[in-house]
C-alpha cells in the first residue's frame, strides 16, 4: 500500500509513521507539502498516486485559534477540502482526523455523543474542524473521517506536562468537570490500521481510547502509574470556571465507540494505553 502522510511532524503523524512502517510511505511537512495550496496537493498526488492519503495535518492551536480564525480555517478546512478534491479525483481513500471540539460539549452527562448528533462547536477550533468534516463529505468519495479526543504521545501534551509539573511541585489544581477519553497516538493509529486492514465502510467514527475520566481522575492516574504520590505532590480539583481559558472547554467531551466496535476494530482501555506510554516517556 502506498501512503501519504501530511503533517509528518505532529504527534500523530509519528505515531502513523511507525504503525505503517512496513508500507511504502511518502511523508511530508508543511515545506514540502502545504495542504492549503490545491496546485501543489493535486501535482504531489499526481505525482505519487496515493492508494491512501492520511491527514495528520491540522492547526491544533486551541486557544490561540480565537484570534486567528483565517489561518486556522486555512488549514482545517480548505486544508482537507483539497486533499478531498485530490483524493476523489486520483481514486486515492482520505484518512482524516477531528475532534470531540465539533460538538457543543454541554450534552447532560448522563449522555455520550453519537456520530450524528447535533454540532454546536463553540472555539473557532471546533468550528473549522466542523468545516473539514463537511468539505470531506461534500467532496471525497472514500473517505474516513475518525474523531478523536485529549491526544497524547511522542510531542508535547498532558501526560507530560503533568508528570514535569508533579515532580517540580507539591500541590497542582486539575480541572475536575470536564468528562472525556485519553488517547494515546499508538492506539489511534492502531484503530486507523485496522479501518483500513478491514476495510470497514467509510464514514464518521469516534474514535478514543475506551472508558472515561476527567482531567482531574486522569491526572491521579498518571501519577499513580509514575509512583508520584500525594506526599510529593498533592492533586486537588476545581471547575472550569476557576480556570478560564480564551477557548472555552466543553464539559462533556464523551463519544461512544459503538460505531468502530460494531465495525470489528479493537480499541484499548484508556489506563492501558496510559500504561504502555509511560512505559517509553515515564
Ligand atoms: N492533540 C489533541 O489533543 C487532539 C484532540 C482531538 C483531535 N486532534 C486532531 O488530531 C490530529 C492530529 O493532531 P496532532 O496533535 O498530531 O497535531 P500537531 O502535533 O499539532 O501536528 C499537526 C501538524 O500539521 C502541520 N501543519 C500545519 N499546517 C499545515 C499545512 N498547511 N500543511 C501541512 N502541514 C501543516 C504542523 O506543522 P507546524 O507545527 O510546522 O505548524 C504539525 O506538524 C489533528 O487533526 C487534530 O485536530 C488532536
Amino acid at each position: 500500500m502506498k501512503i501519504l502522510i501530511t503533517g509528518g511532524k505532529g504527534m500523530l503523524a509519528k505515531a502513523v509513521i511507525e504503525r505503517f512502517a512496513q508500507e511504502e510511505l511518502i511523508v511530508t511537512d508543511v515545506e514540502e507539502l502545504d495542504i492549503t495550496n490545491l496546485e501543489k496537493v493535486e501535482e504531489f498526488v499526481e505525482n505519487c498516486s496515493p492508494d491512501v492519503i492520511i491527514n495528520c495535518a491540522a492547526y491544533t492551536a486551541v486557544d490561540k485559534a480565537e484570534e486567528d480564525l483565517a489561518l486556522a480555517r486555512k488549514i482545517n478546512r480548505d486544508g482537507p477540502k483539497n486533499l478531498a478534491i485530490v483524493a476523489k479525483k486520483h481514486h486515492s481513500i482520505l484518512v482524516h482526523v477531528s475532534t470531540d471540539y465539533v460538538f457543543g460539549g454541554d450534552l447532560s452527562l448522563e449522555e455520550i455523543y453519537q456520530e450524528e448528533d447535533a454540532k454546536a462547536p463553540v472555539t473557532v477550533y471546533g468550528i473549522t474542524k466542523l468545516e473539514g468534516e463537511e468539505a470531506i463529505k461534500e467532496n471525497a468519495e472514500q473517505y474516513y473521517i475518525f474523531r478523536t479526543a485529549w491526544l497524547y504521545g511522542d510531542g508535547n501534551n498532558f501526560v507530560r506536562t503533568m508528570l514535569k509539573l508533579g515532580r517540580e511541585k507539591d500541590r497542582l489544581t486539575v480541572v475536575a468537570d470536564q468528562h472525556g477519553s485519553p488517547t494515546y497516538s499508538v492506539d489511534l493509529a492502531d484503530i486507523i490500521a485496522q479501518a483500513l486492514e478491514k476495510k470497514i465502510p467509510y464514514g464518521i467514527y469516534h474514535t478514543t481510547n475506551l472508558g472515561f475520566t476527567t482531567w482531574y481522575e486522569f491526572t491521579k492516574e498518571i501519577f499513580r502509574q509514575a509512583g508520584i504520590s500525594d506526599e510529593n505532590c498533592e492533586v486537588v480539583p476545581v471547575t472550569s470556571e476557576e480556570f478560564i481559558r480564551p477557548a472555552k472547554r466543553p464539559k462533556n467531551s464523551m463519544m461512544s465507540k459503538d460505531k468502530i466496535l460494531n465495525a470489528g476494530v479493537i480499541i484499548p482501555e484508556w489506563k492501558d494505553g496510559l500504561r504502555r506510554y509511560l512505559e517509553i516517556e515515564g
